[in-house]
């Protein structure tokens, strides 16, 4: 009788697929691979850098839309840091909070975060980055400087020569094309200061919801720039069961999707009716998040939010400069000589672009739950007007991009009323 059974066993698990076991058992090892100390540390300096950042480019009046990946532009402060010399090297750590740490700590923790978090296999998100650094063409980068800027964070070197302006913001362009699978056609119509070194991030981040919308259940819809001002967009709706707070004293919603695997999560804060985003910005600090997010409970939402590509492109130099960066971008007392030699190179610009695309797609989910009790009475989470997402990692809890959409790509609409 046992025997049977024992065969009866044996026969049920070769009957499971070895694709269907191999999947299972990759997704549980992504998932589940352990960060070191240092990745762990690093990810929790780029947070703060997250919030430091986002309110120094909402400061200024100018920008609109915001799209910044904290990780990437922490790796980008980690190649000043590579590079420098002195203050302009401690500066860059400065910004990562990462003074006391050493260079090996600091170099290995932020190389293994970045892998992790953008290691598109693992994550089932499309998240493509490219990194360059440019100089001038009379410099000549060192070999080292090369060798191991590549190893940890991944950078290219290029020189480039803006006599021919022309040509080299052609150049500089399509690269980003390339590297972004053509998603972000353009970092820049211009460089100011072509004296210096360049350092370009270009990316494309497509999230994969963990739950997918319909992609039929697209319309279009108006989007309210402001209370006069509304173009059209496509807009995507879903119901569904997430985690939600409403912040009745604040005036606001917040809403976590989760993205594929669960191993990160998109945020949307926004305020109840259309108003200009500084009132909720005031409010956007580390411990706040942390606030609202043990607030959020899990229930029926019906999400709608725009479908739509959001392409920024930012030169960060400035606001790096406002946060403590001083040195690096000061052509007088920048000293970079370890990128290449001699100290030859300041930083001119900091181009941080990126193209996220909202789209329906995602993973199929289980019908059934229309049918349950708990998905009476939704509440609405309706993305007409201005709000700010962050995409925070589930692992490491750091913040992979902090935005806000206050205008997207479409046409005027014709004001009702
Ligand atoms: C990405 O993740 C996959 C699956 O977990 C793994 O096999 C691969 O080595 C990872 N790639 C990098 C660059 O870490
Ligand atoms: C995510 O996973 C699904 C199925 O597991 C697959 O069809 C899709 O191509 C993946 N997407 C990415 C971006 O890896
Ligand atoms: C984070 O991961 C845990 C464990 O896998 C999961 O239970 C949780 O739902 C995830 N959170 C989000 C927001 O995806």
């Amino acid at each position: 009788m046992w025997l049977i059974r024992v065969l009866a066993l044996a026969a049920l698990v070769a009957a499971v697929p070895p694709e269907g076991k191999k999947a299972v058992e990759k997704k549980a090892a992504s998932g589940e691979k352990k960060l070191s100390e240092r990745a762990n540390a690093l990810a929790d300096r780029s947070t703060n850098l997250a919030f430091n950042i986002y309110h120094a480019v909402a400061k200024d009046k100018s920008v609109e839309n915001i799209l910044v990946s904290p990780v990437v532009l922490a790796s980008s402060l980690g190649l000043v840091s590579l590079g420098g010399k002195a203050a302009t090297a401690s500066q860059a750590k400065t910004l990562l909070s990462a003074e006391k740490l050493s260079d090996d700590y600091l170099h290995g923790g932020l190389a293994e975060l970045l892998s992790d978090v953008s290691n598109s296999t693992a994550r089932n998100v499309t998240w493509r980055l490219g990194s360059r650094l440019y100089g001038p063409s009379s410099i000549s980068f060192a070999d080292d400087f090369v060798k191991n800027s590549k190893k940890h964070y991944n950078y290219e070197h290029s020189k480039i020569n803006f006599r021919d302006k022309r040509s080299a913001l052609k150049s500089i362009n399509e690269w980003a094309s390339q590297t972004t699978d053509g998603k972000l056609p353009e970092v820049t119509k211009d460089v100011e200061k072509t004296d210096g070194a360049l350092i370009v991030n270009a990316m494309f981040f497509k999230p994969h919801w963990d739950e997918r919308f319909h992609h039929k259940m697209v319309d279009n819809r108006g989007f309210m720039v402001t209370r006069s001002y509304t173009v059209g967009v496509p807009m995507m709706h879903r119901t569904g069961l997430y985690k939600y707070y409403d912040d009745e004293a604040e005036k606001l919603q917040i809403v976590e999707m989760p993205l594929a695997h669960k191993l990160s999560s998109m945020i949307f804060i926004m305020p109840n009716h259309v108003e200009p985003l500084e009132r909720l910005e005031k409010l956007l600090t580390r411990e706040q998040l942390k606030t609202w997010l043990s607030k959020l409970k899990k229930r029926a939402v019906a999400i709608s939010l725009p479908k739509v590509s959001l392409e920024v492109s930012h030169d960060l130099q400035k606001h790096l400069a406002e946060l403590g960066l001083t040195e690096a971008v000061d052509k007088t007392k920048a000293d970079l000589s370890k990128i290449s030699g001699k100290k030859d190179l300041y930083l001119a610009s900091v181009f941080h672009a990126a193209a996220l695309e909202w789209d329906t797609e995602g993973n199929p989910f289980d019908g059934d739950i229309y049918g349950r009790e708990e998905m009476r009475n939704p509440k609405l989470f309706y993305a007409d007007h201005p709000f700010i997402f962050l995409i925070k990692d589930n692992k490491t809890d750091s913040i992979l991009f902090i935005g806000r959409l206050v205008r997207p790509k479409g046409d005027k609409m014709r004001d009702e009323l």
